[in-house]
């Protein structure tokens, strides 16, 4: 491998499919307001970080409340949320994400997460795979969300690998936004229509391969 050197990876929707739990607590948030909202509403929160969620969510909603009961019904959320990824298993990391990040680190690739949530820590922990990152950034570490690339360039620097070699693996517009704004190639996990902007899309980690990262157009 010489055009690739370092792989990173957003968590949410990459490793595992943590939006069904952040779409079960922000609905039962929004269900406590008075309202609900659509999977479809909840599309538009993937890769978005949790203030920024909510007040796209209080706009669904029509309400308005000030910024300190913002923080409130955050923290409420993310007890909620954090309940549930407390009941994680390593079964619920989705087909290939393992295999795949494994494969990498045997073909002598660094690996990092790059992950907007706050709650990557536990995640990991909970699936068992914390070890098989040389580098891990949360959205502890970073202060501009996607899709400004400071996390991946945080990631990055932190494996001491330099952006043009590196691929990022995101199921988010604004991710893969992220790794272009960076320098970096992305590798799309989902719909092509919607990740247009990425060097390659596939529907999951299980359909991809180390041998296809060195040709990426
Ligand atoms: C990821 C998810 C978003 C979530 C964000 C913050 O980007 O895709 O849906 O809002 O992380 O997660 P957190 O666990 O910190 O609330
Ligand atoms: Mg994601």
């Amino acid at each position: 491998m010489n055009n690739i050197k370092a792989c990173i990876f957003d968590l949410d929707g990459v490793i595992v499919d943590t939006a069904v739990y952040h779409y079960k607590a922000w609905r039962r948030l929004a269900n406590t307001m008075g309202f609900d909202f659509t999977e479809q509403q909840n599309e538009q929160l993937k890769g978005v970080s949790r203030v920024r969620s909510l007040q796209l969510i209080l706009g669904w909603g029509g309400v308005t409340k000030t910024e300190a009961e913002q923080e409130q019904l955050a923290t409420q959320k993310n007890i909620w949320y954090t309940e549930m990824i407390n009941q994680m298993t390593p079964a619920e990391i989705l087909p290939g994400a393992r295999e795949f990040v494994e494969s990498c680190r045997q073909a002598g690739l660094k690996t990092a997460l790059g992950s907007a949530s706050k709650n990557s820590m536990t995640i990991l922990d909970k699936l068992d795979i914390t070890h098989l990152f040389d580098a891990i950034i949360d959205g502890n570490k970073v202060s501009k969300a996607k899709p400004d690339p400071e996390v991946f360039l945080k990631g990055a620097q932190e494996l001491g690998i330099e952006p043009q070699y590196c691929v990022v693996f995101e199921d988010a517009i604004a991710g893969v936004e992220a790794a272009k704004a960076g320098g970096m190639k992305a590798v799309g996990i989902g719909d092509p229509e919607l990740l247009h902007e990425a060097n390659l899309v596939v529907s999951g980690l299980n359909k991809v391969t180390v041998e296809q990262l060195e040709m990426l157009p």
